[in-house]
């Protein structure tokens, strides 16, 4: 099982933790409340950091809970089985993560004034990082070489699926009230600006040092030194920890030391086909 993949719906998931009933039930079944609020990213995206921004919001800037509960059981990912299982014993208002592209996304979040926050990262980045990661992680295969993994990328070949589906399916959502979106290279340019705006569409004012409390809770180094957030205490089944660290570098543009040129060039000519005018800097990788 463990690094096996199957095919939903014309996306790829892993065997381990994830089933086609399970992923179906999650599409038609799972009932979003008005006062849930979702964490959504393609991979690598920098789900986790900002599952770590919004459980410091959440406790106003206190590390307490981060410090005490296990990020995924602070915000489970409701798409694999053990996710599922505790968001559906989650007492509300549920803090949830997702990497689902939107048309696999639960139905009822249309019925539902859920909020909605988007990460978006450079997608060279997002490539490096999965590559890294993708070793680590005993759900995914074996990424091979980095010239077949590009290909793997950019044709969709990988787990959750193309990463332009993902990021134009979700921002097609842009407009809705209920919908907030943001780049990794915000939160790095600006986390005091990032967190002030996440505040703001949440609807929960901070005062400064509360704002400062959570960007400093969570920053690289901080969750790097977190137990509950860096991953260490994922089940050997699921990483091996021998193999590299969840908080592996935590910059931009980490691209530009691993693609050469010619795989740089090949990502532009796919991305400037994929993508339409309107994509954002981030997207571009600058
Ligand atoms: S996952 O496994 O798909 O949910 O990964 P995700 O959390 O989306 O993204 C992991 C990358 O985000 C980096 N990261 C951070 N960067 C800066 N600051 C903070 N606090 C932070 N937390 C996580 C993490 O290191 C991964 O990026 P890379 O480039 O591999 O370091």
């Amino acid at each position: 099982m463990a690094r096996e993949y199957f095919t939903h719906k014309g996306v790829l998931f892993p065997c381990l933790d994830y089933s086609p009933e399970k992923l179906s039930y999650v599409e038609n079944e799972f009932q979003v409340r008005d006062d849930d609020i979702f964490n959504i990213a393609y991979l690598k995206s920098g789900t986790n950091w900002m599952l770590e921004i919004l459980s410091l919001i959440r406790c106003d800037g206190d590390p307490g809970w981060v410090r005490s509960v296990l990020n995924w059981e602070r915000a489970p990912w409701v798409e694999s089985q053990l996710g599922l299982e505790a968001a559906l014993k989650y007492p509300p208002p549920r803090l949830l993560c997702s990497h689902l592209p939107v048309q696999l996304f639960p139905k009822s979040l249309q019925r539902s004034k859920a909020k909605i926050i988007y990460t978006l990262r450079c997608p060279k980045d997002v490539l490096v990082s999965l590559y890294h990661f993708s070793k680590l992680l005993l759900l995914f295969k074996d990424p091979g070489s980095l010239d077949s993994f590009l290909e793997d990328f950019l044709s969709g070949n990988v787990p959750y699926g193309s990463w332009f589906d993902h990021v134009t399916g979700w921002m097609g959502l842009k407009g809705n009230e209920n919908f907030f979106s943001i780049t990794y290279e915000e939160l790095q340019q600006d986390p005091w600006g990032s967190v002030r705006r996440i505040c703001h569409f949440l609807g929960k004012e901070l005062s400064e040092e509360q704002v400062a409390a959570v960007v400093e809770n969570a920053s690289f180094q901080s969750m790097k030194g977190n137990k509950m957030s860096n991953y260490s205490q994922q089940r050997d089944e699921f990483m091996d920890h021998q193999n590299g660290e969840f908080l592996r570098k935590g910059i931009c543009g980490d691209w530009r030391n691993h693609l050469s040129e010619a795989q740089s060039q090949r990502f532009d000519t796919v991305y400037r086909e994929r993508m339409s005018l309107g994509c954002t800097q981030a997207a571009r990788g600058q």
